[in-house]
């Protein structure tokens, strides 16, 4: 596992390779763009930040910039999208509500001559996409399942196999189907625990384990609350549920509400996560929560203004270094991938307090 130096040490390298235009391209005159920033909501404490470094980051190299948030409704990212075209924006970074939906209003911008960058999740189904920045997101699942068996004491933090032989009931969930991100870290997940699975030292009881099953809409936490108190009511009455697999904090605090609603209080299963939420990060020094991913936004707020930077000037953002992964259903877009890293109780302060994302009194 990298730690989250590799991630700076990687841009740094990155600014100081800045590229020359790439063959055939004219560099333009600096200017003072208007970029059109839309990320999905404010309910989730990671597209605040997002939002907030990207504008930062861009109006120090001064440009002007539009941030929306659409709260999780596609008519409204629409609407914003459109206006900003309207505006005359020169550049769009959009983080979408449904990865799926906004074909239209791309096809809008690549009219107006406008490029896209994709921010954290893939624009699907249109050509107009130009560049992705995200984090590799096939490894967060594999993190996730990892800690989950470690927590399972299947496996060592090393790798090696853990003093528990199994078997143990798990309960899976994945992450909105209308993100791709959410196929990404299923996937991994389950590359992971799926020989475990085959060789029954871990039991889905409820039988829900494909994707289309396990995917919450909208990573709702309340909806993964609901779901999890029906599956244990129905399915653990005479035996033990022992892990959740939970692919995002805002619906690990609701599994654990669900798990304490139907009387797992003292001792709670193993219940991973991602994005090292504050609620998430005090629930793991607390003991209920297992574990979490952190990816730290203002490398990829950071790395994205530069790739901006970079796309108004005419270039190719030299940033780029995945070239084959993320094939949208028309294209393969280009992408820059930064780096997870798994944390819990043993590390969170090495990497979350050390690293300044948070103070002790944050997380107090
Ligand atoms: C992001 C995750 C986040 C999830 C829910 C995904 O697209 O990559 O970091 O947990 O959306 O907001």
């Amino acid at each position: 596992m990298r730690s989250p130096k590799s991630a700076v040490a990687v841009i740094a390298m990155l600014v100081a390779a800045c590229g020359a235009p790439a063959a055939g391209q004219q560099e333009k005159p600096p200017d003072k763009a208007l970029v059109g920033v839309t990320m999905p909501t404010t309910k989730s404490e990671r597209w605040i930040s997002d939002g907030e470094n990207i504008k930062r980051d861009l109006e120090s190299r001064g440009h002007r910039v539009d941030l929306q948030y659409a709260q999780n409704d596609v008519p409204t990212q629409v609407k914003q999208i459109e206006s900003q075209i309207g505006a005359g924006a020169k550049l769009l970074i959009i983080a979408s509500v449904d990865g799926s939906a906004l074909t239209k209003p791309l096809e809008m911008a690549a009219e107006a001559g406008i490029p896209v960058i994709a921010y954290d999740r893939l624009l699907r189904d249109s050509p107009n996409v130009d560049y992705y920045a995200t984090f590799e997101n096939f490894r967060v699942g594999i993190y996730q399942a990892e800690s989950l068996l470690t927590g399972l004491g299947l496996r060592n933090g090393d790798g090696s196999p853990g003093p528990q032989p199994g078997p143990f009931n798990i309960e899976l969930f994945a992450g909105s189907a209308d993100d791709n991100n959410s196929v990404f870290f299923f996937n991994g997940a389950m590359s992971v625990l799926k020989p475990y699975l085959d060789e029954k030292k871990l039991v889905v009881r409820s039988g829900q384990t494909e994707f289309q099953a396990v995917a919450t809409l909208r990573w709702d936490g309340e909806t993964a609350r609901k779901r999890l108190e029906e599956i244990v009511n129905t399915t653990y009455r005479r035996t033990k549920l022992n892990g959740v697999l939970s692919p995002y904090d805002g619906m690990s605090l609701g599994i654990i509400t669900a798990l304490k609603n139907t009387g797992y209080g003292a001792e709670l299963p193993v219940v991973t996560g991602q994005d090292a939420e504050l609620g998430s990060v005090k629930s793991i020094i607390a003991g209920e929560q297992y574990s979490t991913i952190y990816k730290d936004t203002r490398e990829l707020a950071t790395a994205t203004a530069m790739m901006a930077e970079a796309v108004l000037k005419g270039r190719t953002p030299p940033q780029l270094n995945n070239l084959n992964d993320y094939e949208n259903g028309v294209k393969i877009v280009p992408a820059f991938l930064l780096n997870p890293v798994s944390v819990d109780k043993a590390n969170y302060h090495q990497v979350l307090v050390e690293s300044g994302y948070y103070t002790d009194d944050q997380l107090r």
